[in-house]
């Protein structure tokens, strides 16, 4: 296989395994609550896998800022523990076909029969004292999960029976963990946080799962299942966790008739004309999903709001919702049309200076909290992208926030704007507008920021914002929905996305400040903290459109609650409850996981490209693009190919963006000599003939990383069929056939884009790569997909798409 850097896709991501699998996990005991570095820790016997942590999660890239001087890892690594055994994994035999609709919560008799017997002995009834409505969730949890994976209907009960006893509650419902080891240890965890371990509860060997509130004990028992689905050891089990985020939203970007902007797996799950009378099971099967990775809370509506939502008729339906998911300790947001006075109130206006539309407010979170005590507020968009809002963000974002506060509410305004008339390089915008306003919102006003200064491409660097409002509370907004990544069929998971923006040093508050630290309000002394991601979920069968596409969910979900998690093991947790514990199944789709986003990176946008997507859908090339009305909307205003090179200049000697960063960071991304190869052609304008480390051309590097990103994609493929026979026929039948769309689809955009930047800049293919399959003319008459909502382009799915390097 051709490298890049020297290094093969199978190499690298071989030497990450093989760290992976010789890092003995530390037990770190028991962590601090919120905000003092507390997230989950585990400590018990078995085979040394778990936390690689460390820089490998940017995918095979030799110089992101994942892999290169810039990241750190941000404290103290957390670990997820000791996951798997080493006994060996037969093929499985009648393996029933799965739709995906049960996510990671798969609890299939173990195969194994060591540990098997080791779960039967050591789990053997269900004591639970609370009567809660959590409380019996969470004893209707542990008897499924246990009874599944031990193939013994175990039974509830109210006291222990014998010696195998899982006891769960909290001091104040239960005096059996009131009276336990480990009640003394509770108070430092904070609400949410959980303790599980084995202990003596009456004289009989058991295993206590322990929170301070009945979410708390939530949350401890999909951390026990969790363990257990990855056939963990029992031996000193000891696993705790209190997360280090307070508020873990999903962001819906649904609308009242049941579209889902940028949704590819089907109609909104809220059916908004069966509300408030008929609820959905896959209300609670979504709240117990998100409940099981950590998240707290829900933002139903499209940050492009409809002020309907807002009318008591719509009222009741999410009031509806909000009983459903109240059990599993997740609160629902809404969006809020700043006009919503006008429009449902009847108000002239919505200035926010109007006392009138300040009344209206107060009275509609009045209403709302009547309905909805628990309710945790709005998220707005505003003066955006057509959008209404006041001209002042500090006006607007603090009139809601006052009309909140009584009811503990909470304003995420975001900062996702850009003007239309504006002639300054777009990704300034934000930093310039929102920067100088430090220290002027409102204690429950937050200021949501995406990952990057564009908009979720599949690698940007850091948003400048990011630790430059140490006064404010900042919430990070990331994608999960993959908009600009492939969209429904594109294996690549987030996660080693997610980790290189949270190990970033921004250098804000000197050396150290990570996004991490911004995010979870250590480096700022925030409390109010909370971090977004944009849903990808939908009413399709599977939840989020393809089996891997779940994997993002729920990287999301755990690293909302530790953002410190690495990429690997979230992944590897994913996989063992997901697929299999067999290390023929676990090691190969890691590979492929762990490889995926950087592949997409360069068959998409290597060398720092970025928004060089189809016009308004996003889906496949489309780099020659010039002739949408805002500038910013052209492919071309980005990457300035034409004959003497490519790239935008963002230095002092350009747009100047650089300089919104600390200055370490202006210096990295800024010099020509330290800018880290995926930044190059979005912070500098090059030639193309320049020579870059690799001894390449930026040309010659452009088509090596395009071709390469091809035939990573076909190394993926390849990993996924040896573990056919291992997993159900369906899901691997799925992933199979979507794996060869992407591969089809990587090498339409790798012609595309090299045959467009050939014209443009007057370059020829250099020798060692495949030729493009078509003329430029043909992709750009392409009209693909009909459908935007599970995006395809059928005509590109012929020929072979690799190899592309060394053909
Ligand atoms: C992107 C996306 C829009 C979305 C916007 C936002 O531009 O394409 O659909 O509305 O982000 O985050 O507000």
């Amino acid at each position: 296989m051709a490298s890049r850097k020297g290094v093969t896709f199978g190499s690298l991501v071989g030497v990450f395994l093989s760290a992976l699998l010789t890092v003995a996990c530390g037990s770190p005991g028991i962590d601090g609550p919120p905000g003092s570095g507390g997230a989950d820790s585990a400590a018990s016997g078995g085979t040394a896998t778990g936390s690689g942590g460390g820089d490998a999660a940017s995918g095979g890239s030799g110089a992101s800022p994942g892999s290169g001087g810039i990241s750190s890892t941000g404290g103290a690594p957390s670990t997820g523990g000791v996951l798997g055994s080493e006994e060996e994994y037969p093929l499985p035999t009648n393996l029933q076909p799965e739709t995906g609709a049960d996510l990671w919560l798969r609890f299939p008799v173990l195969p194994i029969p060591g540990r098997l017997a080791e779960y039967q002995a050591a789990l053997t009834h269900v004591v639970g004292e609370g009567s809660s409505a959590t409380d019996d969730i969470v004893r209707q949890e542990l008897v499924a999960g246990l009874s599944g994976l031990t193939g013994v209907s175990l039974a509830a009960a109210d006291a222990p029976t014998g010696p195998g006893a899982v006891v769960f509650g909290t001091p104040e419902s239960s005096p059996l963990v009131a009276a336990s080891s480990l009640a003394a240890d509770l108070p430092a965890l904070g609400p949410e946080g959980y303790l599980v371990r084995a202990a003596d509860v009456g004289g009989q060997p058991a295993i206590v799962v322990a929170g301070n509130t009945d979410v708390g004990v939530l949350y401890g028992a999909f951390a026990l299942l969790r363990h257990l689905q990855s056939h963990s050891s029992l031996a000193a089990l000891s696993l705790s966790g209190a997360p280090k985020v307070a508020r873990r939203l999903l962001n819906h970007w649904d609308n009242l008739d049941r579209t889902v902007e940028r949704g590819y797996a089907g109609q909104s799950l809220w059916d908004w004309n069966a509300l408030p009378g008929t609820l959905s099971d896959r209300y609670t099967a979504y709240a117990r999903a998100c409940a099981s990775i950590g998240l707290n809370g829900t933002v139903l509506t499209n940050v492009n709001a409809d002020a309907d939502v807002l009318t008591a008729t719509y009222l009741d339906k999410v009031s509806a919702l909000a009983d459903v998911f109240r059990p599993y300790g997740i609160r629902v947001y809404l969006t809020a049309r700043f006009s919503a006075p006008q429009e449902i109130g009847g108000l002239g206006g919505y200035d926010p200076s109007d006392p009138a539309v300040v009344q209206w407010w107060a009275d509609k979170a009045d209403e709302i909290y009547a309905l909805i005590p628990d309710f945790g507020g709005f998220l707005v968009k505003a003066n955006s992208e057509g959008q209404p809002g006041p001209q002042d963000h500090v006006d607007g974002a603090n009139m809601l926030a006052a009309a909140l506060e009584p009811h503990d509410g909470i304003v995420m305004w975001r900062a996702f704007v850009y003007s239309e008339n504006s002639p300054e390089d777009r990704i300034r915008q934000a930093y310039d507008e929102f920067q100088p306003l430090d220290g002027e919102f409102s204690d429950n006003a937050m200021v949501q920021v995406k990952n990057g200064p564009l908009d979720f491409q599949p690698r940007e660097p850091v948003h400048p914002l990011l630790g430059a409002m140490p006064s404010t509370a900042l919430s990070l907004e990331l994608q999960i929905t993959k908009e600009y990544l492939g969209e429904d069929t594109h294996l690549a998971y987030l996660g080693s996305m997610w980790e290189e923006i949270l190990k970033t040093d921004t250098f804000s508050l000197g050396s150290g400040s990570t996004v991490a630290r911004v995010v979870d309000g250590t480096l700022q002394g925030q409390t109010l903290t909370a971090i977004a991601g944009v849903a990808n979920i939908g009413d399709d069968a599977n939840w989020t459109g393809s089996h891997f596409n779940q994997a993002n969910w729920y990287a999301f979900g755990r690293m909302a609650w530790d953002p410190d998690l690495s990429a690997a093991q979230v992944a590897e947790e994913w996989v063992r409850q997901t697929l299999s514990n067999d290390p023929a199944v676990v090691a190969p789709v890691l590979e492929i996981m762990l490889a995926s986003r950087q592949a997409l990176v360069d068959y998409m946008t290597p060398l720092g490209l970025v928004h060089i997507m189809g016009t308004d859908h996003h889906y496949g090339p489309a780099p020659w693009v010039s002739d949408q009305s805002r500038a910013e909307w052209n492919p071309v205003y980005y990457h300035q190919a034409d004959a003497a090179g490519i790239g935008f200049d963002r230095t002092t000697s350009g747009s100047a963006a650089v300089e919104q960063y600390a200055s370490e960071l202006a210096t990295l991304y800024g010099d020509r000599a330290s800018v880290p190869d995926d930044f190059l052609l979005f912070f500098h304008r090059v030639a193309w003939d320049e020579t870059l480390d690799t001894g390449r051309s930026v040309w010659e590097e452009l088509v090596h990383r395009y071709s390469q990103g091809v035939d990573d994609v076909a190394t993926m493929r390849d990993a996924w069929a040896t573990v056919e026979g291992r997993i159900d026929a369906a899901r691997f039948g799925e992933v199979t056939d979507f794996l060869e769309i992407q591969h089809f689809e990587a090498r339409w955009w790798r012609d595309a884009c090299l045959t467009y930047f050939a014209d443009a800049g007057g370059q020829t293919m250099p020798a060692g790569y495949a030729a493009p399959d078509n003329p430029l003319s043909y992709y750009q008459g392409l009209t693909c997909p009909p459908d935007a909502k599970k995006p395809r382009c059928t005509p590109i799915y012929a020929g072979a798409p690799s190899p592309a390097v060394d053909p």
